[in-house]
This record gives C-alpha cells, structure tokens and sequence, in this order.
C-alpha cells in the first residue's frame, strides 16, 4: 500500500518504522469527505485554488468507470463482467490546469459523468473491490508529485489515513437535494448516501479525527475560511 513497486511484495516482511519513511515521497494532501451535495466539489476546488494545491475529483473516477462500463454494455451490477472491463481498459489519470482529469482509452468522459444513468449506476461499481482498489492505487499515485485538496467519501478514512488534513462536510438532506435540483440534476441522493454508506468496503464513514462542518447555511467561502483557519492551526502555510 503507497509503495514504488519494486518494495509491494517485501512490505510485509518490513518493520513498520521503514515503510514510513518509504512513503515519504507523498506530497501534503488535504482530503474533504462527506455524502452526496454537500459542498465537497466547490469548497475542495476553491480551498485548492486558495492554497496553491491541485484539485483532484475522486468521484469523477468512480463515474468515469461507470462509464465506460455503461457504454461497454455490461450491467453495473454484473461483478465479474465490471472486472473483465477494467482488465482492458486504459485509465489514464492526470493534473491539467491544476485539477484531476481522466482519460478511458484516451477518451475524456467528462461531459458524460453526471448523466442520470451515470448518477444510477456509480454506487454499484464504487461497491466493487477491484475498482477501489484501482482508484485507490490512482489516488496516491496523484499524492507523488502534487500537494493535493482530494474530495471522495474514504479520503481521510482509507486512501490517505496518515495525513493530519482531514474534513467531513454535511448538510441537511433537503438542502442538499434542493442543490442538485439547481445544478438542474436528477439524483437519488438519500438512496445513495444509504449505498454509499453501507457498502462492505470502504462505506462514508467520519474519520475519527475529522474536522465536521454542517454547510447548510453557510457559504462557499464561509466554509473554506474555516478550513483554511483549521489548516492554519495545524501549522500549515497557506499564501495570504
Ligand atoms: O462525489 P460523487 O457524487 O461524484 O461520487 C460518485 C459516487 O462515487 C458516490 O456515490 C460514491 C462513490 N465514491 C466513493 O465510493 N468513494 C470516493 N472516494 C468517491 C466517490
């Protein structure tokens, strides 16, 4: 886990003392969880923006596999036929004008991520192991050249445990479902917060030393000045 290839097979046989100062190579992350509308996106590119930092979308890889499975004709509920599309697929993750941007076999789905059957389909294929463990590997592989603002439902919980920067957004289920009724989106939000949530691997859980802010009533900038205060207290710099 966060290991140059060359070490994987011998981490188990490593003392632990060792295997962290392999990870060093990690630049900061700051990662942002919460459930479906709840500011996550916005709050996570502006404080991006503020602190210099790369915005990276982990949704945007969870949907731009579902996808491509969509568009593969296999069922988002067909397991082993997930698996098989992800064995001969190219996912290409890169950082393009400061934000994340993913390529399936060089194609840019990104207009396509937040179509209805997308918004359907997404918390079947983030339920499967074998695509959280690629996204995961994606994720950190992102951590070894940019200082990162990294928004998902497992940031702070699984995919970056170690970092100290960790935050949870919430808000009331009716403002977040009167959100994405301004983004004018269809999306079955309390049917996914509970997929979301119970899933076997890896479900939205509060890290346990998480910052909570409820964002209800705040605003973009409400919410990321708070953060940055956070960040601030935690002793890093962030350009005035
Ligand atoms: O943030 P979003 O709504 O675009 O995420 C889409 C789905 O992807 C969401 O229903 C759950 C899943 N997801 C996840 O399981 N883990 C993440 N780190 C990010 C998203």
């Amino acid at each position: 886990m966060g290991l140059p290839a060359c070490f994987r097979g011998l981490a188990l046989h490593l003392p632990d003392t060792l295997i962290l100062d392999m990870r060093k190579d990690l630049h900061r992350v700051v990662a942002i969880d919460g459930p479906a509308a709840s500011g996550k996106s916005s709050v996570a590119r502006e404080l991006a923006r503020r602190l210099g930092f790369a915005y990276v979308n982990s949704g945007a890889i969870y949907r731009a596999i579902t996808w491509h499975v969509l568009q593969s004709a296999i069922d988002p509920g067909d397991t082993s036929g997930v698996g098989q599309a992800l064995e001969s697929v190219t996912i290409a993750c890169d950082i393009v004008n400061n934000e994340s941007r993913i390529l399936i076999d060089r194609i840019d789905p990104t207009d396509y991520l937040h179509d209805d059957r997308v918004n359907e389909g997404v918390s079947h294929i983030s339920g499967v192991p074998r695509v959280r463990s690629v996204v995961v590997q994606k994720m950190r592989d992102y951590a070894r050249s940019h200082n990162l603002v990294i928004e998902g439902r497992d940031i702070g919980s699984v995919v970056f445990p170690d970092t100290p920067y960790k935050f949870y957004l919430n808000a009331s289920p009716e403002v977040r479902l009167r959100r994405r009724a301004a983004q004018g989106q269809r999306d079955e939000i309390t049917m996914r917060d509970h997929a979301d949530s119970s899933r076997l691997v890896s479900p939205l859980v509060v890290a346990r030393d998480a910052h909570v802010i409820d964002t209800s009533l705040l605003t973009i900038e409400g919410v990321v000045n708070q953060i940055i205060d956070r960040l601030e207290q935690k002793g890093l710099h962030v350009p005035s």
